[in-house]
């Protein structure tokens, strides 16, 4: 029997409050702080799935509950997308040390593309962070995070995050100033 036409991992969708969407799908509230995002395309939603499952107890990410082929059932993640924040708030050394903790976890987590946008970084109450919609995560090879750095450039923030990492991480410092300076010289 096929499935009736709205309904992902038993739910409705119908019926579900709309929260967002982007290039890859739609998202929807469900009950227990959690929602389900439905993908456009098979293969967008196993490569997230695939990264999700990887990431399971990283404190960074939204925790995965049920899936099928085209849908997975996650978190509700709260807070304010960080470049809304830096709109009103200066970037503050908790914040930028969390920044350097979520790429120094996609690399222990083994992903090859060590990047993220900022609307897909949502800042909690206490500073912390936490990330949604990875995308291609083992599959693209960046090794520094060249769109957060530029997210942080055009939020005026890119001076105070490269002090802040200079004394706190001086070796992560060179290397993302170096790869950061060579790409912007070629630009
Ligand atoms: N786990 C989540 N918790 C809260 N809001 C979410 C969550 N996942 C997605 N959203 C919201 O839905 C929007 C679209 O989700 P996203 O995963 O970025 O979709 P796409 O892959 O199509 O870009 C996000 O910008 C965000 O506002
Ligand atoms: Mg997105």
């Amino acid at each position: 029997m096929n499935k009736p036409e709205n309904s992902y991992c038993n739910n409705d969708i119908s019926n579900l409050p709309f929260i967002g969407q982007g290039g890859q799908g739609k998202v929807y509230l469900l009950p227990e702080h959690k929602v389900i995002k439905v993908f456009n395309h098979k293969s967008c939603c196993t490569d997230q799935l695939f990264t999700l499952q990887v990431a399971t107890h990283s404190r960074f990410f939204p925790k995965v509950y049920d899936y099928d082929d085209y849908s997975i059932i996650m978190d509700f993640i709260d807070g304010i997308e960080i470049n809304k924040y830096l709109k009103k708030h200066l970037l503050s050394k908790k914040l930028a040390l969390e920044l350097v903790e979520l790429i120094r976890e996609f690399e222990s987590l083994g992903f090859k593309k060590l990047d993220v946008h900022l609307p897909h970084i949502f800042v909690q109450l206490d500073e912390s962070i936490k990330v949604i919609d990875p995308r291609k995560s083992f599959k693209e090879i960046q090794p520094f995070p060249y769109n957060m750095l530029k997210g942080l450039r055009n939020r005026g923030s890119l001076k105070t995050f490269f002090e802040i990492v200079k004394s706190e991480y001086p070796g992560i410092y060179l290397s993302w100033r170096e790869s950061w300076d060579k790409i912007e010289r070629e630009i």
